[in-house]
Parts: C-alpha cells; structure tokens; sequence
C-alpha cells in the first residue's frame, strides 16, 4: 500500500514536471506523438511507437521508454546508443522509437510513457496497453462410460464462465467448473455435466462476463451406448450383404 503511494507521488512528481516545462518551453514546439490506446493480443508482439515532432532541429540527451507501473526503463536512447531492457526490442529511426513487447500476457498491461530531454525542452506522451480476450485451445470430451460430458478452456483472459444449455434450456446449474491461474496470469477452465438419456446435443459455451459475449461454443452430441453399438452392427450386415452378391456374381 505504501509502495503503491510513493509509485503515485513520483508518477505525479514526474507529470507535474512535464507540465511546467511544457508551459515555460511552450514557444520552443517539440511535441511527442503516441497511440493514446493499443490493445494487444496474447502470444503476440506489440509495437508502441514514439515519434519527435518538432519545428526546429534538436539534439537528444535522453529518449526513452518507461513502465509507468514498473517504474521502469525498457528503451533509453542516450549519446551513447540505444539500450533496451531484457526481454524487449527497441529500434530508434529517424526520430520514432519504437519499444517492441514481446509474447505479450495480461502482466504487460500498463500506462507507458515516453519521455525526451533535448536541448530544447522536456517532454512527455503515454500509451496505454490492454489485453483483448485470449483463449488458446479448448477440448471437449464425452465419456459414455461415464455418463458425462466435459469442456475444458486453456489461456483464457479476462477470466470466463462455462454455460450449458441442451437446446434452448440453460442447465448451467446442473454442471460443476472450476477455473485456475496459470503464472503467466491466463486461466484454464474445466467443465463437467452429467448426462441424461437424451436426444439433443449438449452446447458447451465460455462466457466472457467483462464483454458480455460468448467466445466459444461447441455442441457435444451425447448418444447413449446402445445407438454406437447399433449403428455398427448395420455397418456389418450391410458388409453381409455385399459378400453375398459378390459370392452370387461368382457362382454365376
Ligand atoms: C539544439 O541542438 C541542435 C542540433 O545540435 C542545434 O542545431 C540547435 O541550435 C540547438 N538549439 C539550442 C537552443 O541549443
Ligand atoms: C546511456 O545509457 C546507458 C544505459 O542506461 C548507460 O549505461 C550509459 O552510461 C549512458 N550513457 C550516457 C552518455 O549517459
Ligand atoms: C472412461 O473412459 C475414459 C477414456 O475414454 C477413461 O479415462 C476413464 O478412466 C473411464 N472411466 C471408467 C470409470 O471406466
Ligand atoms: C445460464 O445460467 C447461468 C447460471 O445460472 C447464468 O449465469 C446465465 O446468465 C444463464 N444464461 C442465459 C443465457 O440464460
Ligand atoms: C450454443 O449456445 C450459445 C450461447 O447461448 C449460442 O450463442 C449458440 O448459438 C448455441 N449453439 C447452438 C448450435 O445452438
């Protein structure tokens, strides 16, 4: 709690800063242009993009990009060069530096801002970065044997809900789910609803309540024992059938 405090007083500290040389430096023109917003997909990479607009030319003396939460220095570009931090990609071109996040998860989501000093003036922009929804694979299983159907959901973000529903009828009540955090802060979800003897598939759904939609849906179609054997044994006779003719056509 008290980290947090101080993180806030130096972020505000540093915003205050930005401001008054933004107005004492006003006349100078240096201005930095960021995606307000980017939202980012999971297993991806992500590109924030950080360009120098300004009228008159400048010599930089620190271009960097920061993690506002972290409070973190994940691109510096100095005199001496560009240094990224472990696990980030950074390129400094013509006035745009562009800080790559890599193989993104919900950890990266974050305000990021990007700083100047020159001998003009100090500046700053931020971008913030978001995760959209995220699910990696899903399975879906039926046991006869046992009377029940299962879904289960792998690297889901934001964390989501399983509905059933056999038919029209929501039977969500009837199922037990339980759902857990991997390290890298995406959920896996698993599912299971005992079966009745019934003629309808089973719709296997995952809720995302944070956007009010369905991200997934698989009907299960759920046949007792009885009908897999029946079915085979049509296949048979049918085969019973063919050997016969072919045995006719021979004999004849
Ligand atoms: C800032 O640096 C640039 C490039 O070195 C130079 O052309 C310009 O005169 C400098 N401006 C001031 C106000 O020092
Ligand atoms: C430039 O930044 C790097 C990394 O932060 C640092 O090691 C180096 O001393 C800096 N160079 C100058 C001239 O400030
Ligand atoms: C039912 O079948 C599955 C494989 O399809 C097996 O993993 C499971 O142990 C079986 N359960 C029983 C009670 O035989
Ligand atoms: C289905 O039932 C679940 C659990 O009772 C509920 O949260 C959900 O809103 C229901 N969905 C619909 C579409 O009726
Ligand atoms: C399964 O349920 C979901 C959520 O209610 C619905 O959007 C979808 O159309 C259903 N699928 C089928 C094939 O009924």
């Amino acid at each position: 709690m008290m980290k947090q405090q101080r993180k806030t007083e130096v972020l505000f500290g540093w915003v205050l800063a930005f401001w008054l040389s933004s107005v004492v430096n006003s006349e100078s023109k240096v201005e930095l242009r960021t995606s307000a917003e980017v939202k980012a997909q999971c297993d991806q990479n992500v590109a924030l993009q950080c360009d120098i607009i300004s009228s008159r030319p400048l010599k930089i003396i620190l271009f960097s990009w920061v993690d506002s939460r972290e409070m973190k220095e994940l691109c510096v570009v100095n005199a001496t060069g560009v240094f990224p931090s472990p696990g980030v990609l950074c390129d400094n071109t013509n006035n745009r530096l562009t800080l790559t996040l890599t193989r993104v998860m919900p950890s990266i989501q974050s305000n990021y801002v990007c700083k100047l000093r020159s001998n003009l003036s100090i500046t700053a922009a931020s971008t913030t970065v978001t995760l959209q929804e995220c699910l990696r694979t899903s399975e879906h299983k039926v046991f006869q044997n046992e009377s029940k159907v299962e879904c289960q959901f792998f690297g889901v973000y934001p964390e989501g809900r399983v509905h059933w529903f056999l038919g029209s009828e929501n039977i969500t009540e009837s199922a037990s789910t339980e759902s857990q955090q991997d390290e890298e802060g995406l959920f896996n979800i698993r599912s299971t609803l005992p079966t009745q003897a019934g003629t309808e598939p089973y719709n296997c759904s995952l809720w995302t309540p944070s956007s009010g939609t369905y991200s997934s849906h698989k009907l299960l179609p759920y046949s007792r024992g009885e009908d897999r054997i029946s079915s085979g044994t049509r296949t048979r006779s049918r085969l019973l059938w063919v050997f016969i003719l072919v045995g006719l056509i021979i004999i004849t």
